[in-house]
């Protein structure tokens, strides 16, 4: 039978739109095994909902997963949070009594996978424009399964069987974390350097420039000469695509085989979107 939708590709690196497809109403089984498919095969899915609800993204977020708790340590939340319904976090650069009302308001943020440094990361990451900047505060998204594929035999080798240690502070947004000179709010775990999706059974490359300090057990040195050509694999032009921000665009990705990172923008504009995630069946496995 025919698809209830049409697919474009967003660029040959990855990605593609829904189109024809009101994703606030029910959805048949059907319809919805298309959807899951276009999502394993693409890592990135855009769809377009002008006035989308938080009800209807939650509704939605469901169909792909058991929808996941919002990362950041309750005490470190904007008070503003409990307006919002649990699931969500609000990423603004919005500020109320100079105070930001959301998480990572401002500027540039370098490529990383959402909560990778937790035991059990979040496989999708449901994003809904509401307000964005005419210039700048694009998405950036890297095809890990192209950028594994590229990297030479032997650093694929060397990354056989080894895991790699992520951190994070909420705050640091533009600059490597490592264990040095961080705050309390950082948050760490290891997994494998590459994994093996559970969904496509394809090995996607698990790092990234944000969050990733070092793989375990190698030299100083040499951890950092294979995680630089890593990250410089991941982001080669033709693994990436570029995404500007239209309002009422829902983008659904997989942190399992893609990592993102925002272009900057003005602080004079306005740039509101509202996120929600997915949990995965399992933990990240080699
Ligand atoms: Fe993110």
């Amino acid at each position: 039978m025919a698809r209830s939708f049409d697919t474009r590709p967003l660029c040959p690196a990855l990605g593609a739109e829904i189109i024809g497809l009101d994703i606030t109403a029910p959805l048949d089984d059907e319809t919805m095994q298309d959807l899951y498919d276009a999502w394993r095969d693409n890592i990135v899915l855009l769809f377009n909902k002008k006035d989308m609800t938080q009800e209807e993204q939650l509704r939605f977020a469901a169909c792909f997963g058991k929808i996941g708790e919002r990362p950041k340590p309750k005490d470190a939340r904007p008070e503003d949070y409990s307006k919002l319904d649990a699931a969500f976090m609000l990423v603004t650069n919005i500020r109320e009594n100079g105070k930001p009302i959301g998480t990572l308001p401002d500027g540039e943020m370098m490529f990383h996978h959402d909560t990778i440094y937790k035991e059990r990361p979040h496989i999708g990451t449901l994003l809904y424009a509401i307000e964005v900047p005419s210039v700048g505060g694009n998405t950036k998204f890297t095809n890990l399964y192209k950028a594994y594929d590229a990297l030479p035999d032997d650093v694929k080798q060397k990354i056989d069987g080894r895991k790699a240690l992520h951190l994070y502070d909420y705050d640091r947004i533009s600059e490597r974390n490592t264990a040095e000179g961080a705050g309390d709010l950082l948050e760490r775990y290891s997994h494998p350097v590459a994994i093996t999706h559970p969904r496509s059974g394809r090995k996607a490359l698990y790092v990234n420039r944000l969050m990733t300090a070092e793989i375990e057990g190698l030299s100083h040195d040499e951890s950092e000469e294979i995680l630089n050509l890593m990250f410089d694999t991941a982001e080669r032009p033709e693994h990436v695509y570029d995404h500007k921000w239209t309002p009422g665009d829902l983008l659904l990705w997989d942190n399992f085989c893609s990592s993102h990172a925002r272009t900057d923008f003005s602080d004079g504009e306005v740039r509101l979107l509202r996120r929600c995630q997915v949990e995965a069946e399992s933990a990240p496995a080699a």
